[in-house]
């Protein structure tokens, strides 16, 4: 499969990076940076890091600086660390961005790989609104699109009603949903149930010491903040779980609904059915342990 990881690396986006990766269904073609959890420039820079620090290479576009209609935007760092990697002080910059936008990148892969095309969306939804309003074959010309973002039955992240990825662009995420891309939404009611332990993380640092501890070092910072806000069974793998949608559909359990995300008030950044729109399937349960056990599996095989 020919994937492209939409990405704000962020320590559960590096999970998700690292499981492509070391998937062999994956032929993971190219890196795209957004916003969230890091400004952008230091989502493109830690991407790139830590595709040099996982062994292989592979284009990385950077792309929106801002949702849509702000002119000012706040990284997620009290979640991911002020350089979105944990406690690391400074990440270094290793290569360049290529010389293309996000969205206009997108598109360019999209038409190369026509009908072939998946893309992973596992960061704000703005670069992928950008690629719709660049090119109106898009839509057509992509797979599918497989977003880690949503609540559908399950409550908000980042507020009570809404998870982070769509509110921190809930303006994009809606012209995606109304988009004709055809498209599964990885939220909370799935990446809720993927949930990795302190003890996870130990077996990964012994049995996969440089890149199984690399993850198990930056995630000391992520599964702090879970405990902060009550979590104290784990923390989820959130970007993973979307990753393991695109190659293992058949161990979620999906609904079809059109969606729209409600755009001001106490309630936006909520992703709620609307049957005017087209069918999104949501997804409402996965196989948790099944799918912590092959992150466990492919990350460690990476040693
Ligand atoms: O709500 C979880 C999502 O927000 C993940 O993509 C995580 O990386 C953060 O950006
Ligand atoms: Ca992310």
């Amino acid at each position: 499969m020919k994937l492209i990881i939409d990405t704000d690396p962020g320590i559960d986006d590096a999970m998700a990076i690292a499981l492509a990766h070391a998937m062999p269904e994956v032929d993971l073609i190219g890196l795209t940076a957004c916003f969230g959890n890091t400004f952008t420039e230091q989502s493109s820079r830690n991407a790139r890091y830590i595709c040099d620090l996982m062994g292989f290479s592979v284009p990385v576009a950077e792309g929106a600086a801002l949702p849509y209609g702000e002119t000012d935007y706040v990284p997620s760092a009290n979640v991911h660390g002020p350089e979105g990697l944990g406690d690391l002080a400074e990440v270094p910059q290793i290569g360049k961005n290529v010389d293309e936008t996000a969205a206009a990148f997108l598109v360019r892969m999209a038409a190369e790989h026509k009908g072939e095309l998946v893309i992973c969306a596992v960061a704000p939804l703005t670069n992928i609104a950008d690629a719709l309003e660049l090119d109106p074959a898009f839509a057509h010309n992509v797979k599918e699109l497989v977003i880690m973002g949503g609540a559908y039955k399950h409550a908000g992240n980042i507020t009570a009603h809404a998870e982070a990825n769509i509110y921190h662009d809930a303006k994009a995420a809606d012209l995606v949903f109304a988009s004709k891309l055809k498209t599964k939404m990885i939220g909370l009611d799935a990446t809720m149930l993927t949930l990795l332990t302190p003890e996870d993380f130990g077996e990964l640092a012994k049995k996969a010491p440089k890149i199984g501890g690399f993850i198990a070092h930056i995630s000391d910072f992520y599964l702090a903040f879970y405990r902060s806000v009550g979590v104290t069974n784990g923390c989820p793998m959130h970007d993973a779980t979307a990753v393991l949608a695109c190659t293992h559909p058949e161990k979620f359990t999906f609904e079809a609904t059109g969606l729209r995300v409600i755009l001001e008030g106490d309630a936006l950044g909520q992703t709620v059915a609307d049957s005017t729109r087209q069918p999104v399937d949501v997804a409402v349960d996965v196989a948790g342990k099944w799918a912590v056990d092959l992150f466990m599996e492919r990350i460690i095989s990476l040693g």
